[in-house]
């Protein structure tokens, strides 16, 4: 069912052009984390047009359509994962920051988007003050029950200014994974100008675009992610909006992301070689011309072709098949895929919230490990590819056992225990 809450993106968000080059289109898919509860019919599904477009000005890669966020957000069934992979980054981006930043024991740090505060615990065990503001009430509830001190709203000049008279300014702001889902960039970007210390830092971490492009790996294309981000378009972003980018780290964490630190201008920090070194290279790869995004959408369409045949000539010699992850990721490639119950028997997810639902669009049901353990596959298509290698240990005696995972970036393929490091 085509739904309303949805409008058409017009002009770019980071520098107001509207000449638009159209790169992917994947017809209409429902949301990527509404998962539903089991019924006998899915007929009023909510799904809404997904695709992809680039700003030939600035090369911002955008969705095609905006999804209104009270719809996505309010309540929200992505949990941080405490997987090792994204425990371990944590730490790493606290210790990062606080470096960068000069924090010391009693200074604020704020976090937009901060669902249920593990990142901001980090800041808390050494000392500092620490807010979160998230829209998800669900997740804000979590976090103060946690004593991460949460408010329940999206982050705008208005919030942020709040926090300014009763906290203080804030030596660091922080946003991982958040940004790409923010439509009013000008808005959350007037908040940290109202709530940033004159010498504070704030830290964006963003899925990279050039990792997409170079992975074809469009499973991170969902409607909650509205932008895709260069290193030379953030910098147009930043400098529009009197904030200054002057560091940026390439980092494996989602698949390969950005942490981009940003300051105020007047505190002249000086800007790093990493920052001219990966804008030289999104220039030589010619990331400004139409090329390039043409190349991606020709791997894409070979990954949409390639993967279903391999699963379907898997089911054809008796091969049984499960999803490993319920991610997001997961569930928009299954639908871009049209891979349904008949191909996939159930996804495994260790998150409790999305157990005994099932998958949006597909309705393929999600079970828990104890359950896949029971019940394994012959093969499992890797849905959270973006936590591989720490996976593929865990699961050693599947693959001793002579099962199998497909990965299915940048080309679908099998790994066995033959061939895993
Ligand atoms: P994310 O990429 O958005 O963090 O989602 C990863 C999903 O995969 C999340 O729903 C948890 C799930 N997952 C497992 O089920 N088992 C695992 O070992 C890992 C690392 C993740
Ligand atoms: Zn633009």
């Amino acid at each position: 069912m085509n739904a309303g809450n949805v409008r058409p993106v017009t002009g770019c968000r980071v520098c107001g052009a509207s000449d638009w080059q159209d790169v992917v289109s994947f017809g209409e898919v429902p949301l990527a984390n509404a998962f539903l509860e089991p019924a006998a019919s899915y007929d009023d599904e909510p799904s809404y047009p997904l695709g992809v477009i680039s700003c030939r000005s600035c090369r911002l890669m955008s969705v095609t359509h905006v999804v209104d966020p009270e719809v996505m957000y309010r309540t929200y069934s992505y949990v941080t994962s405490d997987s090792e992979t994204i425990t371990r980054h944590m730490e790493f981006v606290a210790a990062t920051c606080r470096e960068r930043a000069g924090l010391a024991a009693g200074d604020l740090v704020v976090e937009l988007g901060s669902n249920t505060g593990q990142q901001l615990a980090a800041f808390a065990r050494h000392g500092c003050r620490v807010i979160g503001v998230d829209p998800a009430r669900n997740l804000a509830a979590v976090a103060n029950e946690q004593g991460i001190r949460t408010l329940p709203e999206y982050f705008t000049e208005t919030t942020a200014g709040a926090v300014h008279r009763s906290h203080g300014p804030a030596r660091l702001i922080l946003g991982r994974h958040v940004f790409a889902h923010i439509d009013d960039l000008a808005g959350v970007l007037a908040g940290v100008r109202a709530l940033l210390h004159p010498e504070g830092v704030f830290a964006v971490e963003v899925p990279y675009a050039v990792d997409l492009l170079e992975k074809y790996a469009f499973d991170t294309i969902y409607h909650e992610h509205l932008s895709y981000f260069l290193v030379r378009t953030l910098d147009t972003l930043f400098t529009r909006h009197g904030l200054s980018l002057f560091d940026v780290e390439r980092l494996p964490v989602h698949g390969g992301s950005l942490l981009v630190l940003v300051g105020r201008p007047e505190a002249r920090r000086p800007v790093t070689d990493a920052v001219g070194e990966l804008m030289a290279a999104e220039e030589r790869a010619e990331l400004g011309t139409d090329a390039a995004y043409r190349e991606f959408a020709r791997g894409v369409r070979a990954v949409r072709e390639e993967l279903p045949a391999l699963v379907r000539s898997l089911l054809a010699e008796g091969k049984r098949i499960a999803g490993y992850g319920a991610s997001a990721k997961g569930t928009t490639i299954l639908n871009i895929c049209g891979l349904g119950p008949d191909e996939v028997a159930y996804c495994t997810d260790t998150t409790s919230l999305k157990q005994d639902k099932v998958l949006p669009g597909t309705h393929i049901p999600v079970r828990s490990p104890d359950h896949a353990r029971n019940d394994p596959p012959d093969v499992y298509l890797m849905l959270a590819w973006n936590y591989a290698d720490e996976i593929l240990r865990k699961e050693a005696d599947f693959l001793r056992a002579g099962g199998r995972f497909i990965l299915p970036f940048p080309k679908p393929a099998v790994v066995s225990a033959d061939t895993v490091r």
